[in-house]
């Protein structure tokens, strides 16, 4: 499995793999919307990482760096196809997107997950986030969300900007 930056030539396979994903079906993610949303992150320059298992794409990462929320980066997306999960894919690009977060100076990495996704949110937990809060219908009406967030600064020491 490998991991390298998404460009134009992924999208029509990442945009497959949204639209076929049950989860974000829930936020009527069609693959129209999934490549208007990836050509967005490609635009901006976020962070758009794209897992492959023998040239097959089979999951992504999605993270837009701010100076928001005390330089906090926003795991917008992270996602693996169904038939390649619990193989990897989403440890390996949730260790890659924080990397990329602490390299562009983030200090935090700030991420929603719906309320009812048990599986997903034991994967974070695991991975060190912690819940901090809900946030009711915030993305799509009537699904909660659960915010996490952990540290990912370059040192533990570093300082702190005042408030
Ligand atoms: C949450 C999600 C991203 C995790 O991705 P994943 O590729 O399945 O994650 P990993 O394989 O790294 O870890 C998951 C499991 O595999 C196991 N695992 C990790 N590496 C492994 C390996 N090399 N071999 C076998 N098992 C492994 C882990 O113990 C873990 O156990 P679990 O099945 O009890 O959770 C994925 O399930 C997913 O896309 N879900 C739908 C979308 C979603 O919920 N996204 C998050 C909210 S935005």
């Amino acid at each position: 499995m490998s991991i390298r930056s998404a460009s134009e030539r992924d999208v029509e396979a990442l945009a497959a793999v949204m639209a076929a994903s049950p989860l974000l079906r829930r936020y009527r993610v069609s693959a129209r919307l999934a490549r208007e949303s990836l050509r967005e992150a490609l635009r901006e320059r976020d962070v758009l990482l794209v897992a492959l298992a023998t040239d097959e794409v089979v999951g992504l990462a999605w993270v837009i760096t701010t100076r928001a929320l005390d330089q906090a980066a926003y795991l917008r997306l992270l996602l693996v196809a169904e038939g390649q999960q619990s193989r990897g894919a989403g440890a390996a690009l949730l260790a890659r997107a924080e990397g990329r977060a602490r390299r562009s100076g983030c200090r935090h990495l700030v991420l929603l997950v719906t309320k009812t996704n048990r599986r997903a949110r034991a994967f974070y937990a695991r991975h060190g986030y912690r819940h901090v809060g809900d946030l009711g219908g915030f993305v799509f009406p009537r699904i909660d969300e659960a915010l996490y967030v952990k540290g990912v600064a370059a040192r533990a020491t570093a300082r702190r900007r005042p408030a």
